[in-house]
């Protein structure tokens, strides 16, 4: 595989016919691009995401740790001179031939809202966009946490800009893909699945405060192994349960700001705040409002501890992650609770948490390289299928690039 620099400096990547990148989805792609009979696509990747410890906090306006993955989403596209927009996915068998001029809502959409929300995104920021030719594809599984959808959005945002020949800012890129799920789609998500997907660096963290947009990158070692645990159950409910939170924040916001109107996000607020207000608040709002503000703390010295090597430290930070996930903000699940559990219990591993949104999907763990071998997984997955009757997949977390755009030559 060969790299060469392209306009927007990211890296394109070559390869050679017949390497197997991504299970094969770029050539599978190019494939199911024929059937349309219109001239040959381009090819683009963004990766999807982990995040370390900053649980819910992106929308609080705290910071995150996000680190992006191998696995992404793929897209094969062509921009067109007319309005039609005509859109497959490997992953759905319902296909759109639509008219860019009368879209329908994105209640009818299914899938293609996302795709769809982008472009209109981009419109409304002015780049001069037509109809377009997409397939999809992705190594993601939907709903497991690991932030298809921002992926989406993000190789989405670059194909078309790419293709119209406008500049890529990879902050603007970011913020097209959250706007577009804010707005058209209607998660009321916050800016870190789509920051870490745009600006994720291999091999690093992205620390990003999410009020102000500022980031750095944070090395992760050789000393530290992330896995990745599927709990094979589907995030239920999740549209509405997230949403359901981001709102419960905004309502413990309103509580808390009574007499200090100036500071407009939670996460800005101390625990003898959150403490001082316990009886306004009310027992629920209390709870999340006390996730927040611990998270805020967790975090900080989570980067410290990992910028000093203090693996240890910031290992127990990201456990007590989850305990705060699990009874403040009670976004976990008995399954993710019982692997996280068991997966701590194994020698050099040092914490685990929920990662995503969370009621279900994926948790993380963070082992000293080697120390969660295939006996300990055989363990935890016996384990496992006797409490919930479920399998469990282990995956040794590869890291994932920047996005970029494919030759398949
Ligand atoms: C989902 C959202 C993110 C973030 C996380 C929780 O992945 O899309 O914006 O809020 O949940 O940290």
């Amino acid at each position: 595989m060969s790299e060469s620099p392209s306009r927007n400096g990211q890296a394109k990547l070559s390869l050679p016919s017949g390497e197997k990148v991504g299970g094969g989805i770029p050539w599978k792609l190019k494939e199911a691009f024929a059937s349309f009979g219109s001239s040959g696509p381009r090819l683009f990747f963004a990766p999807g995401r982990i995040n370390l410890i900053g649980a819910h906090l992106d929308y609080n306006g705290g910071s995150v740790l996000p680190v992006p993955i191998q696995q992404g989403t793929y897209a094969a596209i062509a921009l067109r001179k007319d309005h039609r927009i005509r859109l497959k996915s490997l992953d759905f068998v319902e296909e759109f031939d639509l008219d860019g001029k009368a879209l329908p809502p994105a209640s009818q959409l299914g899938w293609a809202a996302y795709p769809i929300g982008v472009w209109l995104e981009a419109r409304e920021m002015g780049h001069p966009l037509m109809g377009f030719d997409l397939v999809l594809g992705g190594d993601l599984k939907r709903g497991s946490g690991l932030s298809s959808s921002a992926s989406l959005e993000v190789v989405m945002g670059l194909a078309l800009l790419e293709c119209a020949e406008q500049c890529v800012d990879l902050e603007e890129l970011a913020m097209l893909g959250f706007r577009a799920e804010n707005g058209f789609v209607g998660v009321k998500c916050g800016i870190m699945d789509q920051f870490a997907s745009a600006l994720g660096q291999s091999g690093k963290a992205l620390y990003l405060n999410c009020a102000t947009r500022e980031h750095r990158h944070v090395p992760l070692g050789e000393d530290l192994e992330i896995l990745v645990l599927d709990t094979h159950k589907p995030r239920e409910l999740v549209g509405s349960e997230f949403n359901l939170r981001v709102e419960q924040c905004h309502e413990a916001l309103a509580v808390l700001r009574v007499g200090t109107p100036e500071i407009g996000h939670l996460a800005a607020f101390s625990l003898e705040d959150v403490e001082r207000a316990r009886a306004e608040l009310g027992a629920v709002l209390f709870k999340r409002a006390r996730h927040v503000v611990t998270e805020v703390d967790r975090i900080e010295r989570a980067v410290g501890a990992l910028e000093r090597g203090d693996l240890e430290e910031f290992g127990s930070l990201v456990y007590a992650s989850h305990q705060s996930c699990r009874d403040d903000y009670e976004v976990s699940c008995p399954e993710l609770d019982f692997l996280v559990e068991g997966v701590c219990q194994a020698d050099g591993v040092l914490g685990a948490r929920l990662t995503g949104a969370g009621f279900g999907g994926c948790l993380i763990a963070l082992a000293r390289p080697g120390a969660f071998g295939r006996e300990e997984e055989r363990r935890l997955a016996g384990a496992y299928d006797r409490a919930f009757g479920r399998p469990l997949t282990v995956q040794h977390l590869q890291l994932g690039a920047a996005p970029h755009e494919l030759d398949l030559g």
